[in-house]
């Protein structure tokens, strides 16, 4: 395998893009169209489900809207197990993301006609499945253009990230404006034509620029398996679309009821996940007690991106509906708070990056990180309890206490996200590699299952407690897991 990957590697030019390998750019771009695409739609999405159907939406209730913006991005992030596992044992990770690439664009496209419910539930279906195989196969390819000894990967992965946040900076801008000042369907539009856009791209460059990567099928099923396998998968779809279909239409799956469903898939999944990798014959003893010290990491990430996630749902609806818009001849979008997250990771991701840099041996261990990172999640919450219990007009907050929340939730992110990729990568059994990605997405799947219950408690109502709880909540674990930091250290047996 390590010769295998060498030969990949020669296939590859290794210049081209800033010092980078060629195929960066192809990779940096799909990504920032794919994401133009999802943060584009998201931004709009929970309008256009509650907005009444005089103001072109579905009129379905508010708690309800922000509880379905939750299983999908839960059921997106949940479906990058499949896409890990298609591109491993059968198409390899380019053909899969192209695959993925198509799905989307059908899902925007599916919403860029008027339509009702069920053309949403559509939408939604192709964008979780497109999404989950095409994300996780792209990352997996930006580790391909390097060797594991090459002093450039880290920086290759955040000029990646960039990417995906640059799309998401953009987005909301224009998808945001244009659906909330035209029509939800024309934004939707736009949202598909910039997936189109960055698959053609990605058809023109990536013979040239990504050689032989993502060509291979790492661990291909033996014919006996094939057999086995899509016979097994054939009946499990079947299975599953009768028993959609005769509870949908017997009134047995509501909505409220699926929400519930997922909220338990995004608990039991990881404990089989972990169950499965620390008992499995190949697991050694160094990687079990890498395991262990994983599982903490693992449930405050979840904490993180229980209040991150939330910025496309419960901050999406206080910008809308309790925020100050109109100052003078400007008329703020409720959208384009969508993009302040990508806007302060773009412009602090490099900054982070050199700082840890200059730090080198004596930066923060990895659990420390992730306390920093919970906590100014917490803390984001508080700041947002501040407007609701100063005197003033609770129906039009100052917008800059969004802004500022936001800085403190996504200094968080820069402390938690791209070292929890890379952690995740070097605490997974090596026997699980393929799946590296998939384990690190579910932090962010379990976190929006448990939003998917816990937004419907949020209301003008209980709103200050609402943030305070799950502030201080997120604070303690924070906490807890400082404490624990030095423990956790010594259980990751050499790892940082
Ligand atoms: N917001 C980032 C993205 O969409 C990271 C998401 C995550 O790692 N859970 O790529
Ligand atoms: N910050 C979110 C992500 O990194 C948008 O893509």
């Amino acid at each position: 395998m390590t010769d295998d990957k060498q030969k990949i590697l020669e296939t590859i030019p290794q210049k081209g893009f800033f010092g980078h390998p060629k195929g960066l750019l192809t990779l940096f771009s799909i990504e920032f169209w794919e994401r133009f695409s999802y943060y584009g739609m998201r931004a709009i999405l929970l309008f256009y489900i509650y907005y009444a159907t005089t103001k072109g939406g579905l009129g379905l209730d508010k708690a309800t809207a922000a509880s379905i913006m939750s299983i999908y991005g839960s059921l997106v992030y949940m479906s990058t197990i499949i896409g890990g596992w298609l591109a491993d044992r059968i198409l390899g990770s380019r053909s899969t993301i192209i695959f993925g690439g198509i799905l989307i664009a059908f899902g925007h496209l599916a919403l860029s006609v008027p339509g009702s419910v069920p053309a949403l539930y559509i939408s939604m279906a192709l964008i979780i499945l497109g999404s989950g195989i095409l994300k996780p196969n792209l990352s997996n390819i930006v580790g391909d253009l390097y060797s594991k000894t090459d002093y450039r990967r880290d920086a290759g992965f955040s000029i990646f990230y960039a990417g995906a946040n640059a799309g998401a900076l953009l987005a909301p801008l224009i998808v945001g404006t244009v659906g909330q000042m035209y029509s939800f369907h024309l934004g939707f539009s736009i949202a598909a034509i910039g997936m189109i856009i960055g698959l053609i791209w990605y058809a023109l460059t990536s013979r040239k620029s990504l050689g032989q990567a993502g060509r291979y099928v790492p661990n291909p099923l033996t014919p006996d398996e094939k057999s086995k396998v899509l016979t097994r998968l054939g009946i499990g779809a079947l299975v599953i679309i009768i028993l959609l279909i005769v509870t949908i239409t017997t009134g047995l799956l509501t909505i409220n009821r699926f929400t519930y469903v997922v909220s338990i898939l995004g608990i039991i999944i990881p404990l089989v996940y972990f169950i499965v990798m620390y008992t499995s014959k190949k697991t050694t003893a160094d990687e079990k007690s890498r395991i262990v010290a994983y599982i903490p990491l693992f449930i405050t990430a979840i904490c993180f991106w229980c209040i991150q996630e939330q910025g496309s749902t419960i901050f999406s609806e206080v910008a809308d509906s309790q925020t100050k818009l109109d100052f003078g001849w400007l008329h703020i979008q409720s959208s384009w708070f969508q993009s302040v997250n990508p806007l302060y990771i773009v412009i602090l991701a490099p900054v982070f990056a050199a700082v840890w840099t200059k730090l080198g041996k004596r930066q923060p261990s990895t659990p420390v990180k992730f306390s920093v990172g919970v906590i100014l999640s917490g803390i984001s919450f508080l700041i947002m309890v501040i407007p609701f219990v100063l005197p003033g007009n609770h129906h039009a907050i100052n917008p800059l206490w969004l802004v500022i929340s936001l800085l403190s939730v996504t200094l968080g992110e820069l402390f938690l996200s791209p070292v929890g990729v890379s952690a995740t990568t070097k605490l997974a059994p090596a026997a699980f590699a393929s799946q590296t990605m998939s384990v690190w997405y579910l932090t962010d799947a379990s976190a929006q299952a448990i939003n998917a219950q816990l937004v419907k408690f949020f209301n003008f109502n209980t709103e200050v407690v609402y943030f305070t709880v799950i502030g201080i909540i997120s604070i303690i674990i924070g906490i807890i897991l400082l404490l624990l930091s030095k423990k956790i250290h010594g259980l990751m047996r050499g790892v940082d």
